[in-house]
């Protein structure tokens, strides 16, 4: 080893001892008299002295030349600091390094931005230079936490008998609904290998070969728009499991986060973890990942609205929308006009909703609004009592169809929980949505589409009306919800061929193209099939949510940028006409197109 010790680890019990140390220069100040250097590696900061009398002249001009990122050895006795420059913030700031022997072993040159500078840098530029971002602390500790999450949730699984196995990146499409990443063949020519979306299929199949119960951390690939929450390549916590119902899927994964919680946070989880149906919380928080850190949930006023003899109201009430609303507790205050307008801006432009109405309960404990004299007192009572409402407290509605409802209730709701700091971001809730439906219409192409995806089990009373009603059926399907963000999500599998039959012929996939598609699996689930459920959770995502992080990107060593590129490797890139001719493939320029 080029040193003794690292730059995190030196304390006054190692006083007059020699220590060699490696690290970048993070800071770097003349006193004249001497040179102070902080030296940083992965552990932390120590503080070099070159000066008399334990440098030598030549020493101290070597460390005049000294830049930052510079890399450099130093050798020396560990002193405490002299009195009055004690650092205690600092795990080293007891003890200073006295330098005897100081070799550069590389320069750099003068960076873009340093690991140590207060004000962050831009994301583009950080990504480009992507080796100076991930020297800085907190990018070092969100690699570490993400270490320690695999690290957990492989001792986790291999303690209750999973097998780990890798699954092929080269395959088939898999029908997890977002575009596939395709690989050209070359040695079949014209034909293309689809990068996964998920192990699905495989895992799958894995059960009925019989392994019983399988992990990975699995790489997926999806092409489709991303967010802050997204990537179109990440990482997941991939799992399957024979024999088991999803009570048996949700408490393994319960027994993870209680894990995880407590190794990575010191929070002891009160297990089982509340869940919820989905119909409940697109009820209660208009939305299937509802952020339960805080309250102010919808409440629904549509028979209230009947009564009113204000058209905005009674129309939608009427002729099968909703009127429902939330109370933003005391807030009527801390809400201008203004404000009130932007809000109603933000639920026209974010979720189409045609108007925000809106309510203020005086200190006379009446009820007002700009709207108010369209409602009779009787009527603005019961509005008030239906919202529990009290004096100071400000009522968002929305009269809309259900969907639009849910949508911008939603969104007002999550708006005004951080504006009006109702949780402390550093509290982690963590909850089960449950019983999704199994189809929704996609009303674009007149069809319908699985929820999950088309392997997913109907709840065992809804399977006698798999064909009449589609929509009232209820899949066996949970999703693992942390701060208001979908975690994790996963079903029991159908294994009989015949419900798989009949769920096909719903989603409208033929014969010929569940054939084409999926006949891998169907012809394997006809070989003794054994019941199976599993789960997929984005290892990604946990990370964001255990780091408290704003950003997936943040999460990730080298991610992709919003319009999924590599700005460090500049992928995706041009290629030879060589290797285009190899595959047979043709670039047809744009003007062609
Ligand atoms: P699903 O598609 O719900 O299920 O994905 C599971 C979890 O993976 C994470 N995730 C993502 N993370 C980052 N970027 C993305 N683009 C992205 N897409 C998904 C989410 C999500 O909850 N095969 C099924 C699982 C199963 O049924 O067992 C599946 O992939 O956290
Ligand atoms: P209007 O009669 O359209 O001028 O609307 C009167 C008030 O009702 C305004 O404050 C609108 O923002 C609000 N409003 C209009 N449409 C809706 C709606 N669909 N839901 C809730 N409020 C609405």
């Amino acid at each position: 080893m080029l040193r003794s010790h690292t730059c995190g680890e030196l304390r006054l019990d190692h006083v007059d001892t020699k220590a060699t140390l490696c690290g970048w220069v993070d800071g770097y100040r003349d006193h004249g008299g001497g040179i102070f250097i902080d030296l940083r590696d992965r552990y932390g900061l120590t503080q070099i002295c070159c000066g008399p009398p334990d440098s030598s002249t030549e020493l101290i001009e070597r460390a005049k030349k000294l830049r930052a990122e510079d890399v450099i050895r130093v050798t020396g006795s560990i002193q405490p600091r002299p009195k009055d420059q004690d650092n205690p913030k600092l795990a080293t700031g007891h003890i200073e390094l006295r330098a005897t022997q100081l070799e550069i072993l590389n320069k750099s040159k003068v960076p873009p931005f340093t690991p140590g500078q207060s004000d962050q840098p831009g994301e583009d530029l950080r990504l480009k230079h992507r080796y100076l971002d991930l020297r800085r602390d907190e990018m070092q500790k969100t690699l570490l936490l993400r270490s320690r999450v695999i690290k957990t949730m492989r001792d986790y699984f291999e303690e209750h008998d999973f097998i780990d196995v890798e699954t092929p990146i080269l395959g088939r499409s898999t029908p997890e609904g977002a575009r596939d990443y395709l690989v050209p063949s070359r040695v079949h020519r014209g034909s293309f290998y689809a990068l996964p979306q998920s192990p699905q299929l495989y895992k799958q199949i894995l059960m009925v070969a019989g392994l019983d119960r399988y992990v990975q951390v699995a790489r997926c690939f999806r092409d489709e728009d991303l967010r802050a929450d997204r990537q179109p390549e990440f990482t997941q916590l991939d799992m399957e499991m024979s024999f088991v119902d999803a009570d048996d899927i949700i408490g393994m994964i319960d027994g993870l986060m209680l894990r995880l919680a407590k190794d990575l946070t010191g929070i002891d989880l009160q297990l089982p973890l509340p869940r919820m149906t989905y119909d409940e919380a697109m009820e209660r928080f208009g939305h299937d990942a509802p952020d339960l850190r805080f309250g102010m949930e919808i409440v629904d006023c549509t028979d209230l609205a009947a009564e009113a003899e204000f058209r905005v109201f009674q129309q939608p009430a009427t002729t099968g929308g909703a009127v429902r609303g939330i109370n933003a507790k005391g807030a009527a205050p801390k809400y201008s006009r203004r404000q009130i307008d932007e809000l109603t801006d933000y639920v026209k432009h974010d979720f189409g909703a045609k108007g925000l109405a809106w309510f203020r309960m005086e200190e006379d404990g009446s009820l007002w609004s700009p709207i108010s004299k369209n409602f009779d007192a009787a009527l603005l009572k019961k509005f008030a009592e239906r919202m529990a409402a009290e004096s100071g407290d400000l009522m968002l509605f929305i009269a809309d169809s259900w969907e639009v409802s849910c949508k911008a209730l939603y969104g007002l709701r999550k708006r005004l929980g951080a504006e009006l700091k109702l949780y402390d971001p550093k509290h982690m809730h963590f909850s089960w949505v449950v019983e999704f439906p199994m189809f929704e219409h996609d009303d674009e192409e007149d069809r319908w589409v699985a929820m999950h995806h088309p392997f997913t089990a109907p709840r065992d009373q809804d399977l006698a009306m798999l064909e009449t009603e589609p929509k009232k059926c209820r899949a066996k399907a949970y999703d693992l919800v942390i701060n208001g963000s979908e975690a994790g999500g996963g079903t029991v599998r159908i294994h009989d061929s015949a419900t798989q039959q009949v769920v096909f012929k719903l989603l409208g996939i033929d014969e010929q193209t569940s054939k084409e598609r999926f006949g891998f699996l169907l012809d394997a689930l006809q070989y003794g099939a054994p019941p199976h459920a599993g789960i997929a959770l984005g290892i990604d995502r946990v990370v964001m949510l255990f780091g408290g992080l704003e950003s997936i990107r943040d999460c990730i060593a080298f991610p992709k940028t919003q319009r999924a590129t590599d700005l460090m490797t500049e992928a995706p890139g041009e290629v030879d006409r060589k290797q285009l001719d190899e595959l047979n493939i043709r670039v047809v320029p744009l003007s062609e197109k």
